[in-house]
């Protein structure tokens, strides 16, 4: 079996230890220990209930807590029993496709998005063709353009929103539109929602692909929009039926998840208001610094991200954007995603969730950088 390197993996892999400036990062600045157990408003009933867990496997699917917690953001279609904890939204992705994917069907995708997403569709045998999302269409998929290309093998079609790279956000009826085209063909749709609940505007939350469809299939994650990647704990929530699909592939690959991790991405969840109301804070305060940054760089320019914690920067310089960005990190310390990771040349992709000393720093050394190229 053949399966294409993951590329931001390896980029961010070979510079994250090293970077001075690490404006790379997904997800929204991390909070310590001390932080989750202060916002629980309980931490010695916290401390001591960990220091009484029994350190067996725990539930194989997830413990009954975390999974209601799980379910409690989505609606009603998703109870409990359709919520299967991962290893982070990285397990639960290949759960997902691995139970989803059929060997010589076709499988739609929309690109840029992360790796993911496509290669391991492609590595199980499927035919995988892309939707290239384009900036003059604020890299929305438009569902006419998905229709035109499924054919009668198409079982699957993928999405990911809010988009990685690039922050764009499907609302509601865009989203029903591209259900309506899943349905039409009796397909499943799996979005990547790790970014979700973490639109800036209020009142725009994502709808889950989960809620708005009988074959919608949803990932998650603790790590980006709750800020605790350090506890590897993601899901997928669907219908239970491809539940149990994945379970039956869990059972090879993961047994159950850490007992510790499960209880602390519970006091999370239970406290989801205050981490979120943190979290959207950093990145609101934060995109409004790179707003602001950019209007001093003419040469570079987005669409400004509607959702979660990064953004694809186009930039008007000639070169390729592995050479731009390992330039930019050998001479100025900062670390940038190269846009090829996505198929999309001349761009980097900027988190801008990180601590704010480390986002002003980083983005005054990309300008020191930027500089050189003009010298
Ligand atoms: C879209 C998307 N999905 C999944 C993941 C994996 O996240 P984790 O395994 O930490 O939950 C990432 C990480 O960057 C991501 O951006």
């Amino acid at each position: 079996m053949h399966i294409d390197p993951f590329f931001v993996e390896q980029w961010m892999n070979a510079h994250e230890t090293t970077a001075t400036w690490n404006i790379a990062e997904t997800c929204v600045h991390s909070l310590t220990l001390d932080e989750l157990l202060e916002m629980s408003g309980d931490a010695d009933g916290v401390v001591r209930r960990l220091k009484e867990t029994w350190l067996g496997y725990g539930d194989i699917v997830g413990s009954p807590r975390l999974r209601a917690a799980i379910a409690a953001l989505y609606g009603e279609r998703i109870t409990p029993e359709h919520v299967l904890t991962a290893n982070g939204a990285i397990g639960a992705n290949f759960l997902a496709l691995y139970a989803l994917v059929e060997p010589g069907t076709r499988v739609v995708s929309v690109q840029p998005t992360y790796q993911q997403l496509y290669s391991v569709p492609e590595s199980l045998g499927a035919e995988v063709r892309s939707l290239r999302l384009r900036e003059e269409d604020a890299y929305l998929p438009d569902p006419d353009a998905i229709r035109a290309l499924t054919d009668e093998r198409t079982r699957l079609i993928v999405l990911n929103n809010p988009n990685n790279p690039t922050g764009a956000l499907i609302d509601e009826p865009l989203l029903r539109e591209i259900v309506e085209v899943a349905r039409e063909l009796d397909a499943w749709l799996f979005c990547d929602e790790v970014y979700r609940r973490l639109e800036h505007e209020p009142g725009s939350t994502a709808p889950s692909v989960a809620d708005l469809y009988e074959k919608g299939v949803s990932s998650g994650s603790m790590s980006k929009s709750y800020s605790l990647a350090g506890l590897r704990t993601g899901w997928v929530a669907g219908p239970a039926e491809l539940i149990q699909r994945c379970l039956d592939v869990r059972d090879y690959t993961t047994i159950s998840g850490g007992v510790l991790d499960d209880a602390l991405a519970a006091v999370a969840l239970e406290h989801v208001d205050a981490v979120l109301e943190r979290n959207l804070g950093i990145v609101r305060a934060n995109l409004a610094i790179v707003d602001e940054w950019l209007t001093r760089e003419p040469r570079l320019r987005y669409v400004r991200p509607r959702a979660g914690t990064i953004a694809l920067i186009r930039y008007d310089y000639d070169l390729p954007s592995v050479d731009f960005c390992q330039g930019m990190f050998d001479d100025s310390g900062a670390f940038v995603m190269p846009g090829i990771a996505f198929g999309e040349e001349h761009s980097f992709r900027l988190g801008y969730a990180c601590a704010r000393d480390v986002l002003e720093g980083g983005l005054a050394a990309v300008s020191t950088y930027l500089r050189t190229l003009e010298g």
